[in-house]
């Protein structure tokens, strides 16, 4: 998606929460409802937009770079979403390359901070790393996460897993994590208010005004809350179809009709 991103209020508390389980040196969960916003959250917390194209390209060194050693040093944090069906071994490989070269540029800039000539590379960058956090975590087959918990204990590493609702739940079946969590976070829906701020913003995109007293636009409003219910990438689907509906039939207004016709094409297109 081009859409900048928001920081929202359920973006602000999963940095909290974020910043809560690397202080512990522990592990979190964060589950919430698909499209709500966690992988996004996620994403920017860890910088990962900027990181994970620098990182894959690893090209000649050039102008950039102190920038992008800068960026790893304040996030030290890993990003990572495993395939479907992953082999346990090639994902602890993976995420081994992702805390390398995070490390890497990390250290980089301390480096280069550094006034000591002499300062050499640090024997275990991935010591730089404090962060892992791993997406679509119910794609962990029992194994991964064993070696996921064997890897906390012996480096300390906070590791926070995101998934859907109920993941939690099944951490449970595996004492030896479970009873290793540290905190537990529920991403929701975007809150009333939240979503009018969202809204407010899909409104000036499209040159226009949003104005609650005005019966139309509330009316709009409604319409767009009971289809969305405050989910992040529903309302981010919708947006696209309700331009269309409006240019196709030259108005000029978002009105209930309109929304209703906009939520329409997208099921049909889903
Ligand atoms: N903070 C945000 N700012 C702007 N758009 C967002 C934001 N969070 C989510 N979105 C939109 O919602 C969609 C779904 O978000 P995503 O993070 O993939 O949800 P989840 O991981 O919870 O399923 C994104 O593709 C994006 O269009
Ligand atoms: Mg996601």
């Amino acid at each position: 998606m081009s859409h900048a991103f928001i920081v929202t209020k359920e973006h602000r508390r999963f940095t909290e929460f974020a910043n809560a389980v690397r202080k512990d040196k522990t592990i979190g969960i964060c589950h919430g409802p698909a499209g709500v916003g966690k992988t996004n959250s996620a994403r920017r917390y860890a910088n990962w937009d900027i990181l994970e194209p620098y990182i894959d390209e690893w090209g000649p060194r050039g102008d950039h770079d102190a920038k992008h050693y800068a960026l790893a040093n304040r996030s030290r944090t890993v990003f990572y979403t495993p395939e479907v069906l992953c082999r346990p071994k090639d994902l602890m490989s993976d995420i081994d390359h992702w805390q390398m070269k995070v490390g890497i540029c990390a250290d980089e800039h301390l480096r280069s901070l550094s006034t000591d000539a002499a300062s050499s590379r640090q024997n275990d960058v991935k010591r730089l790393i404090e962060l892992l956090i791993i997406d679509e975590a119910e794609r962990l087959t029992p194994s991964a996460l064993e070696l996921l918990r064997d890897q906390h204990d012996r480096t300390h590493l906070a590791i926070i897993l995101i998934g859907m609702p109920g993941i939690d739940e099944r951490f449970r079946h595996y004492p030896q994590l479970f009873s290793r969590l540290g905190f537990s976070h529920q991403y929701r829906t975007l809150g009333r208010e939240e979503l009018l701020f969202v809204l407010d913003r899909h409104w000036k995109r499209l040159g226009k005004v949003l104005d609650l007293d005005d019966f139309t636009d509330a009316q709009a409003v409604a319409a767009i809350e009971r289809i969305t219910r405050g989910n992040f990438r529903l309302l981010e689907r919708l947006f696209p179809q309700i331009t269309r509906v409006l240019k196709i039939n030259q108005l000029d207004t978002i009105t209930d009709d309109v929304v209703e016709a906009a939520a329409s094409i997208l099921v049909i297109g889903n």
